[in-house]
């Protein structure tokens, strides 16, 4: 499946939407085919590993299960206001992995997973606001979207639970989405979906960013790993000062240097963000396969003209440093690439399926890196029809 945005314009979004305002892309996904129904959503949702959440309304407020679900619990659902998300169906479905592709004019680094929610009547999470960027795809079924204001620490929540409901939500926007109808919401705008009639089905393409927090306390914790107990201060010319209270400038330098040094060795930190940025969340979804694949095999699947699938689960992207040199980062590690192997590594992180065609040249160092991937499941030879 290879879909394409409609009634949507990259550039004019990127320059007068993303990250400033909401947008709603009427027909965007049109002609819409249901990737998934909510029977299937709710299989899902009662397996070990899958993250879901089941909301349902009340009249003492909302209430949260976590999942694995109980098929006997969503059996005996109220005619009315729950709603079942599931996180990432992307990386069980490939159906929904492709929804996610339409949206790949941001870099994979930035895109998170595809949430997919089915609810009836009247359900809903609530009024909140999210730290991330959205694409709030309809499916099946309709659902009312307000937004509100733009939202944040100040902002007044109902209870400091995990929905983080906003108290006093006021609309400024309303609309009913169909299917194939999509709204893009920036980080921090308050909004509330309302589904209108059952079935309704929702997938959320969402983004990530990370806090400065979250970069400096797992930045330095890789910095620390690395550290050893005898690299310390130390002053060989230490000189006599008139008073033994002070810390010499000289000193505090010194100090200063030991940290920052460390911390600012932009290589390292690219190599690090790399990896940190491409590991992934839930270790999921085994392609490995049974018996190793061997450089023969490769050479004659690829020989025959067989494309390689990218496990939809897989996080991959890839620097450049100043001399042109490419690393690849993939699932959390780091592969040195230059010649053919930076282009096959390029071609890995620009697309789900890479069709290498039966006369590609695969030298040893590209053909190594191709067994390491397919052996680990990371890659898969695509099966013949
Ligand atoms: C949904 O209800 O499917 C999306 C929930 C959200 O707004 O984050
Ligand atoms: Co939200």
């Amino acid at each position: 499946m290879n879909m394409q945005l409609k009634n949507f314009d990259t550039v004019s979004f990127l320059r007068d939407y993303w990250q400033k305002k909401p947008l709603l892309i009427r027909g965007g996904l049109n002609p819409w085919d249901d990737p998934l129904d909510p029977d299937e959503l709710a299989g899902l949702s009662l397996e070990q590993g899958v993250e879901s959440r089941l909301v349902v309304q009340g009249e003492g407020g909302p209430s949260v299960d976590h999942g694995p679900q109980d098929s006997e619990r969503l059996s005996k659902l109220p005619p009315s206001d729950w709603t079942l998300l599931v996180q990432a169906v992307d990386h069980y479905v490939p159906e929904v992995a492709a929804l996610i592709e339409p949206f790949r004019f941001a870099p994979n680094w930035r895109i998170d997973d595809a949430m997919v929610s089915c609810a009836a009547d009247g359900g809903g999470v609530g009024p909140h606001y999210d730290q991330y960027d959205v694409f709030l795809v309809q499916g099946a079924g309709k659902r009312r979207w307000q937004i509100g204001a733009k939202c944040d620490e100040t902002t007044p929540l109902v209870a400091e639970n995990e929905l983080m409901l906003i108290d006093g939500f006021e609309a400024t926007d309303e609309w009913v989405l169909e299917a194939g109808d999509i709204l893009y919401v920036p980080p921090g705008y308050a909004h509330n979906g309302v589904a209108v009639g059952d079935g309704c089905m929702t997938y959320s393409i969402g983004f990530r960013a990370p806090a400065r927090s979250e970069l400096i306390a797992h930045w330095t914790d890789h910095l620390i790993d690395e550290m050893t107990e005898d690299d310390r201060y130390s002053d060989p010319s230490l000189a006599v000062q008139t008073n033994p209270g002070e810390i010499a400038p000289a000193a505090i330098d010194e100090l200063h240097a030991m940290v920052t040094e460390k911390l600012g060795d932009r290589a390292a930190f690219a190599r690090w963000f790399g990896e940190y940025c491409t590991t992934p969340k839930y270790p999921d979804v085994d392609w490995q396969p049974d018996e190793a694949i061997s450089a023969a095999g490769v050479q004659e699947l690829i020989g025959s003209g067989a494309a390689l699938l990218r496990n939809p689960a897989c996080r991959c992207s890839f620097t450049r440093d100043g001399n042109g040199a490419l690393t690849l980062f993939l699932d959390g590690e780091s592969y040195d690439c230059d010649g053919e192997t930076a282009m096959l590594a390029e071609a890995i992180c620009s697309a789900d399926r890479i069709e290498l065609g039966a006369d590609a040249e695969t030298g040893k160092a590209a053909l190594e890196l191709l067994i390491t991937l397919i052996n680990q499941g990371s890659l898969a030879f695509e099966p013949e029809d």
